[in-house]
């Protein structure tokens, strides 16, 4: 009898102690550079966006958040503040250079597309502009900043596609 309980006792502090963890280790993911996030993640695909559900919803506040996020790292100043591309090419007409997994353009946007290429990654498309990406990953704060970026960029493709589809 006290045997079993002390068991029950044992058991539910391992499943608290792993949950803690698990959850622990998301939490320090999301506060990590995007540079130290994508470096540490060697296995493709392996990035996962948190605000996957919200993006495919094309969940509006999310997509708002993101938004103004991708003002505050100087984004525009090449791809314009919409993304409609300026003196870069356009990020949200629904024509993904390297593909349109967000563990991809996590990566391009963090390392740039030079390191991206040296991972294995070709062009798939070709815009009206072609030149490199510089690395962003030290300039936006965090990865959890990031997520909501590509979130973004995402929906708004979505909803660009939707209303000129091609
Ligand atoms: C100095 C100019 C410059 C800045 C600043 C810049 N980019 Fe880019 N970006 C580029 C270029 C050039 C490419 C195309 C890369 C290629 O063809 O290899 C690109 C590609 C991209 C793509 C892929 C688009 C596609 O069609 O597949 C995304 C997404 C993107 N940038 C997001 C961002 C975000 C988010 C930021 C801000 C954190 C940013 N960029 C800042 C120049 C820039």
């Amino acid at each position: 009898m006290v045997k079993g309980a002390v068991k029950v006792v044992v058991g539910l502090c391992l499943a608290f102690g792993l949950t803690f963890a698990i959850s622990a280790r998301a939490d320090d993911t999301a506060n990590e550079s995007p540079t130290k996030v994508a470096t540490d993640a060697t296995k493709v695909g392996s990035l996962v966006n948190p605000y996957q559900a919200k993006e495919d919803a094309h969940d509006q506040a999310l997509a708002d958040e993101g938004h103004k996020l991708f003002g505050n790292f100087g984004c525009p100043g090449c791809h314009g503040y919409g993304g409609g591309g300026g003196m870069c090419p356009p990020i949200t007409n629904g024509v993904w250079i390297y593909g349109d997994k967000d563990d991809t353009l996590f990566r391009l946007i963090s390392l740039g597309s030079d390191a991206l290429q040296k991972e294995g990654f070709t062009r798939q498309a070709t815009e009206n502009i072609v030149a490199p990406m510089p690395p962003m990953g030290g300039v936006i704060t965090n990865a959890d900043d990031l997520w909501k970026i590509i979130a973004w960029i995402k929906i708004q493709a979505a909803a660009n596609v939707k209303a000129n589809p091609q």
